[in-house]
């Protein structure tokens, strides 16, 4: 997996990422496993307190789903759960104390959708993720710092599908079985862009 981030542009709405992969040769994941960001413009100077992402995650005929760790550890962290269903990418944010099913996060965080799409082995979600970068649930509070040009963040891959997929809510999930791991991930210029909030105004799809 990279450090350093390759930069790439989404070809469909044009946003441009830092993007860190564990790629399928690497042994640690069937499938490959890619998370990109992008930032508001100014967040290399001012902390910023969210993001637009790029989820592409390993799935097997729609089953399948994939998290992130936004400080690295299952612990303790804001957590990401994506996953395909019929034709709609879901997402739940989440908390965990331990390392049993992560609760619902309670804060006030949101992810919304910019483009989604699935095919036979991996899925693909860009979306926007509103006060993800600093946290608070049941007073466990964490910021997350841009400034400082460097991430520490966490992936899991799984191949079952979640249990009631189509209620992020109510999901319930197998542990992990297709990798995880914790990485350091460095920002580069090229994260921060003056179309930002071009970019975050296209988030304008809800899926619950
Ligand atoms: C690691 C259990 C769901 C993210 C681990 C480990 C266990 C575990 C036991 C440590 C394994 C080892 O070190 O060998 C579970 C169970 C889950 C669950 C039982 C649900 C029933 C999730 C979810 C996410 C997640 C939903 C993220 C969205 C991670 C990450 C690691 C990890 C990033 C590697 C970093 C670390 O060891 O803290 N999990 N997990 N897990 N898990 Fe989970």
């Amino acid at each position: 997996q990279n450090n350093e981030p390759i930069t790439f542009t989404d070809a469909e709405t044009g946003i441009v990422f830092n993007s860190w992969t564990v790629p399928a040769e690497s042994g640690q994941t069937q499938g490959a496993f890619t998370f990109g960001m992008a930032l508001p413009s100014n967040a290399l100077t001012t902390d910023a307190t969210e993001f637009i992402g790029y989820l592409k995650c390993a799935s097997a005929d729609n089953n399948g789903w994939c998290g992130l760790s936004l400080a690295g550890p299952m612990t303790n962290s804001l957590l990401i759960t994506a996953w395909p269903n019929a034709d709609t990418v879901y997402t739940s944010l989440r908390f965990a104390s331990g390392y049993v099913m992560p609760d619902v996060y309670t804060g006030d965080a949101e992810i919304t959708e910019i483009r989604s799409s699935i095919d036979a082995d991996d899925f693909t979600l860009i979306f926007r993720c509103r006060n993800c970068l600093h946290w608070n649930h049941d007073g466990n509070e964490r910021a997350i710092s841009t400034t400082a040009g460097f991430l520490v963040l966490g992936w899991v891959q799984a191949f079952p599908s979640p249990g009631n997929p189509t209620c992020p809510a109510q999901i319930t999930l197998e542990q992990h079985d297709n990798g995880m791991g914790i990485w350091g991930a460095v920002l580069d210029s090229n994260v921060a862009n003056p179309s930002y909030s071009a970019w975050a105004a296209q988030a304008t799809k809800t899926v619950t």
